[in-house]
């Protein structure tokens, strides 16, 4: 089974907490985007939803392809949100942000009573930090709020480069018009205090550290897929 296929049966494990009449949260990136494509089968076979897109990006996929969206201010509060994350941990705490979704992908997450993470196994790891954690920044003072978060890393025993996003030259640009800032910091032992931290600093809009937020996870691998719940 290659990395695709196991996006692909993640998303279907997760369809069956899909129920008709709710009010979905839709995730950004390409394990989301399989669940969209199965999401949009159930619909066109009558399946009634309506869903919240985390970014434009996964808005356009859904008008292709006949999925319902809303506002999140026309459905401020959703049953169910399903999206993928880059790292997973065994308490499910998450990184997020490698689309640059991270900010509506949080905002939707919080709005929702269950959010369901769907990855395959390459995205399970025993402490989130090996793949670089998306800060999104507010573009003025960018190089103050580079300098805080050092700091406040530094504080926590953490250092590592900080990359913005795209370079100097073609910077990203997320949907909320921020920049992100990539931090490898290699091993964050205290996600919680990080977060903590990070949200402290006025420059900093939102992290990839989703913490009490997944209430499952879906983990697709060759074998099949398996499930880790959370505990709070
Ligand atoms: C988008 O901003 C991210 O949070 C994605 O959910 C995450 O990067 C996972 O993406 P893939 O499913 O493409 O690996």
């Amino acid at each position: 089974m290659d990395a695709r296929q196991m996006k692909i049966k993640a998303a279907e494990a997760a369809l069956n907490y899909v129920e008709d009449g709710m009010r979905l949260g839709i995730g950004t990136g390409s394990t989301a985007e399989e669940f969209v494509r199965l999401l949009a089968e159930k619909v066109a076979a009558g399946l009634k939803v309506e869903g919240v897109p985390t970014s434009e990006r996964t808005a356009r996929l859904c008008l292709e392809l006949g999925v319902p969206l809303k506002s999140l201010d026309e459905l401020p509060e959703l049953d169910l949100t399903i999206d993928g994350a880059d790292e997973v941990d065994g308490a499910l705490r998450l990184i997020k942000g490698g689309g640059g979704a991270l900010l509506r992908e949080k905002i939707v997450a919080a709005a929702s009573s269950r959010m369901i993470v769907i990855a395959d196994e390459s995205k399970v790891v025993p402490t989130l930090g090996a793949f670089a954690l998306p800060v999104e920044v507010n573009p003025f003072g960018l190089t103050s709020t580079r300098i805080a978060i050092e700091k406040a890393a530094e504080k926590l025993g953490l250092s590592g480069e900080l990359r913005l996003r795209g370079g100097d030259d073609e910077v990203f640009t997320t949907d909320g018009g921020h920049y992100i800032i990539d931090a490898s910091f290699g091993r964050i032992p205290d996600a919680e205090a990080l977060a903590i931290a990070l949200n402290s600093i006025p420059g900093v809009v939102e992290h990839g550290l989703f913490i009490n937020l997944a209430t499952l996870a879906i983990i697709a691998g060759p074998a099949g897929a398996r499930v880790i719940e959370a505990k709070h």
